[in-house]
């Protein structure tokens, strides 16, 4: 039995448009370090990049991890018989309850290995434009972010101080275990923001708080979606508890400049048009930048324009 959200059934999907996959490692930390919400997903449903990685095998593929097996398995025991089946199958098998025959369709050993591979990936940075008239421009961006509220949500930067990602064990300490430890400044592939004197803070210009905020009835999806982080046990229900229609995490802005279309469903071609979709909470900064004379609207449009890639750099 599906129901609204589940993200599997065609009816009730949610139309999304992907994230990229970039910077997750630091995310995480930041997350971690600082106390967020989860940084993960539109509505910031994962704390941890395998968190994300096993609700993908799942919801993308019908492959269930055997983390969530074992889970499943134990809730049957204790009487919560909906629980996971709704994700997972309801088979007579324990070990395949989705009763394709297929065991152990995705080991805890993969799902690091890709989470792995994720955190590694390079994170986008912030150039310059040649044209000195918009490089001006952009530095006048950066305070209207501040005056125009931008940056009560879209935080500037945060700092890490300890760049250590942790492969397993990080799964939710699933089995308690220590996993691998990697150095994200030492091991990440492509370019990564400067090296920090040892000891120091990095400082990682993400330009969100990692936070949900609720965005307004425009911006609100069809229905809500079901949450998996609840404290505790389900309920015999299944998923007592769901994130709001309107609530979604704010988006880091880093690499903004190379990632249209814009907003959890790509139904804003342009930045400008994401600007103009804010509603909610999103008032009052709203309302400023629409009152906020024009060069002060493209000096923002510019700064947001320098947020890249390191493989497309400005012309
Ligand atoms: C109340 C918090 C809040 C404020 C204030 C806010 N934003 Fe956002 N912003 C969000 C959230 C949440 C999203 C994601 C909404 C969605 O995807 O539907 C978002 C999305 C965006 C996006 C699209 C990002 C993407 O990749 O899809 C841009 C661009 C953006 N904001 C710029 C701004 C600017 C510029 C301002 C100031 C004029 C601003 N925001 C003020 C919370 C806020």
């Amino acid at each position: 039995m599906l129901q609204d959200g589940d993200g599997v059934s065609r009816e009730t999907a949610l139309v999304r448009d992907a994230r990229m996959l970039w910077g997750l490692g630091w995310l995480q930390l930041i997350s971690q370090e600082t106390f967020t919400d989860p940084p993960f997903g539109w509505k910031g449903r994962a704390s941890t990049i395998a968190g994300f990685v096993e609700g993908g095998f799942q919801v993308h593929f019908g492959m269930a991890s055997t983390r969530l097996v074992n889970r499943h398995g134990y809730y049957k025991s204790q009487g919560f018989t909906a629980g996971l089946s709704r994700i997972v199958g309801d088979g007579p098998d324990s070990q395949d309850p989705d009763s394709d025959g297929a065991l152990d369709e995705v080991t805890m050993g993969e799902i690091a290995a890709v989470s792995l591979w994720l955190a590694l990936q390079p994170s986008p940075v912030e150039t310059q434009p040649s044209d000195p008239i918009r490089q001006q421009s952009a530095m006048r961006g950066r305070a209207l972010m501040e005056s125009l509220a931008c940056t009560s949500c879209h935080t500037q930067h945060f700092a890490v101080t300890e760049p250590t990602y942790v492969v397993a064990g990080g799964i939710g300490g699933w089995d308690g275990r220590e996993g691998l430890r990697v150095n994200l400044h030492e091991w990440a592939f492509g370019d990564q923001p400067a090296q920090p004197q040892p000891g120091a803070a990095t400082l990682l210009p993400i330009w969100s708080d990692l936070r949900r905020h609720d965005m307004g009835p425009a911006l609100a999806d069809a229905h809500d979606t079901f949450r998996d982080d609840a404290p505790g046990l389900p309920t015999a229900d299944g998923f007592a508890t769901f994130f709001g229609r309107s609530e979604f995490l704010t988006t880091p802005l880093w690499g903004i400049a190379v990632t249209a279309p814009y907003l959890h469903d790509g139904r804003a071609p342009t930045i400008r048009d994401a600007i103009l979709a804010h509603g909610g909470e999103a008032n009052e900064s709203l309302s400023k930048f629409l009152t906020a004379p024009a060069a002060d609207q493209q000096a923002v449009l510019d700064l947001l324009d320098t947020f890249t890639w390191f493989e497309a750099p400005l012309p």
